[in-house]
């Protein structure tokens, strides 16, 4: 895998972005991925200036005084704030690409959700247009896992990736270089981090902020059990909240069964959306990925069990791309190697 390293030299004035809800990532032409930061700004309150953009941001979050503001620019992968937005993109551009010279002819792959609507698509282009870009290209997010993933997009054989990330779950089969059929639903880790957030309020009247939520997802969430590690059934969290009556301060010891009960919701309509989208696609097609089995990529993919879980519901092998957080920036970053043919 390319590695986040060396400089970057006028020949990587090209970069491929994959503007996430929950993270951005960076890869610039020649030199590979270069950039890794959640999608979050800091503002100062009532103005657009970013006091901190990326990981310094994303500590801040549900921390800030009340003069700072974090800000996640991006919701159910589209641009929710549109200054806070241009403002992430022009930081990371800059951080990227050093030297005003190349940023000034830098040329840019972003990609997008395959639902988005053309005025969501205008915005990501002017936001990265304003931010600095000379040209931007857009890219279809499946397509970009898909080909990140290392799936043979281009041949006559129809190839099912599932991209679960943070606002999002773009599901899509693709043959000879074109989705043929898919689905993009507005569920993801952000919506598994509430489902924890509200089950742990109705079940056991604590009130918890979303970082806490994502942490405990993170440590001891799954979807179904996993054969190989028995282990992960019988974990457990501390989590630090409010009492819902009362107002005080208390902790919690959540279980892996909790959490589990808690991410039945959003894994059931991600199992419907793989559903749906088999059903439409071309029985040749279908065929092809009953054989081949399904690819899961983006941040989503590494929580346990969901692979069988989802290989279960649909009697179809389900396999977790390496490095998923990687394969839609990777993806985009194909493209920007063949770039000259675009623009
Ligand atoms: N081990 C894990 N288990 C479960 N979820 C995880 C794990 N690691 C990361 N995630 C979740 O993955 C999500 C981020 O994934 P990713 O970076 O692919 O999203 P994104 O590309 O920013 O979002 P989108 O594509 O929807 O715009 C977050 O919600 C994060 O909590
Ligand atoms: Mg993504």
């Amino acid at each position: 895998m390319p590695q986040a390293s060396t400089k970057p030299t006028a020949s990587s004035r090209d970069i491929g972005m994959d503007l996430g809800t929950a993270n951005t990532l960076v890869y610039a032409r020649g030199h590979g991925i270069v950039l890794n930061e959640p999608s979050v700004v800091a503002v100062r309150a009532g103005t657009v200036t970013a006091v901190a953009v990326g990981a310094e941001a994303k500590e801040t979050i549900g921390r800030t005084p009340g003069s700072i503001t974090a800000i996640r620019p991006l919701k159910d992968g589209v641009i929710c704030d549109y200054e806070a937005a241009e403002e992430m993109i022009r930081h990371f551009v800059r951080k990227a690409v050093p030297g005003r010279r190349a940023r000034s002819r830098t040329r840019m792959v972003i990609c997008v959700p395959s639902g988005v609507t053309p005025v969501e698509r205008r915005a990501i282009v002017q936001a990265s247009t304003r931010a600095g870009a000379r040209a931007v290209h857009l890219i279809e997010e499946p397509m970009a896992a898909a080909i990140g993933a290392g799936l043979p997009v281009d041949e006559p054989r129809g190839s099912m990736v599932v991209d679960i990330g943070g606002g999002t779950c773009e599901v899509a089969v693709i043959s000879l270089g074109g989705i043929v059929t898919s689905r993009s639903l507005r569920v993801g880790g952000d919506r598994m981090d509430t489902a924890i957030t509200d089950h742990v309020r109705k079940e056991h009247g604590l009130l918890i902020g979303e970082r806490t939520a994502e942490d405990v997802k993170v440590a001891i969430g799954s979807a179904w059990p996993v054969p190989d590690r028995p282990e992960l059934e019988n974990r457990s969290f501390t989590v630090r909240g409010r009492e819902r009556v009362g107002g005080m301060p208390q902790t919690l010891q959540l279980t892996s069964a909790d959490v589990r009960a808690a991410l039945d919701e959003p894994v059931q309509a991600i199992i419907a959306a793989v559903r749906a989208t088999l059903e439409e696609c071309p029985p040749e097609l279908s065929g092809d990925v009953m054989e081949h089995g399904i690819v899961l990529t983006g941040g989503g993919a590494l929580l346990p069990g969901l692979d069988l879980r989802i290989a279960s519901a649909t009697g179809i092998p389900v396999f977790v791309a390496d490095d998923p957080l990687d394969c839609v920036v990777l993806g985009t970053g194909k493209c920007v190697e063949n770039m000259d043919s675009l623009f």
